[in-house]
């Protein structure tokens, strides 16, 4: 019979492109039921990323900073291997709406054909956060929304950074 290991790792892994006030709240309630959890990055998504992984890396460090059990890792190939590799036992996910469901439980049963000894655990977003996703928060701010209260303060400081120099980037173009 398996037994449960003495500490549990779990990993949170994302695109987090950028890390939005619902991933922190999952990060949050997330470090309270594991004795380590590690925030971790996928490189070489198909996706093009608004920022960089170093950057990605960076803003999560700067944000997660007040969680003593929580660090921050990134990935490429397959979750499950990384995961073992890092010696995690749990991968945590956010289920924010009913729409969310039927990627995750895809994910979740290839993961769990893929290594069974890795469980994929979900937490419910809060209802506060159940309609952010990083891509919305992007779209909003690149329209000039008011993006105050979606992402932490940080991470709202470097999309107007990174706004200003696309925008000052373009008119160099125009000129
Ligand atoms: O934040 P996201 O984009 O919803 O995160 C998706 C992520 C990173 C969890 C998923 O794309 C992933 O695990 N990619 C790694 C590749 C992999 O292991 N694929 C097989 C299992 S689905």
């Amino acid at each position: 019979m398996a037994t449960k290991p003495s500490t549990v790792i779990a990993i949170y892994p994302g695109s987090f492109d950028p890390i939005t006030n619902g991933h922190l709240d999952l990060i949050e309630r997330g470090s309270k039921l594991f004795d380590r959890l590690i925030v971790s990055i996928l490189c070489n998504d198909e996706k093009e990323p608004l920022f960089s992984l170093e950057e990605r890396v960076e803003m999560l460090r700067e944000v997660l900073r007040r969680f003593p059990n929580v660090e921050v890792g990134h990935f490429e190939g397959l979750l499950v291997d990384y995961a073992a590799t890092r010696g995690a036992t749990v991968l945590l996910r956010g289920i924010r709406a009913i729409s969310d469901y039927e990627k995750e439980l895809q994910m979740a049963l290839m993961n769990r054909r893929l290594r069974p000894d890795i469980e994929t655990l979900f937490l419910m977003a809060g209802e506060a956060h159940s309609f952010i996703s990083s891509r919305i928060v992007k779209e909003v701010f690149r329209l000039g929304g008011n993006v105050a209260g979606l992402v932490p303060p940080s991470v709202e400081a470097r999309l107007h950074k990174r706004l200003h120099t696309v925008t000052t980037g373009n008119h160099k173009h125009s000129d």
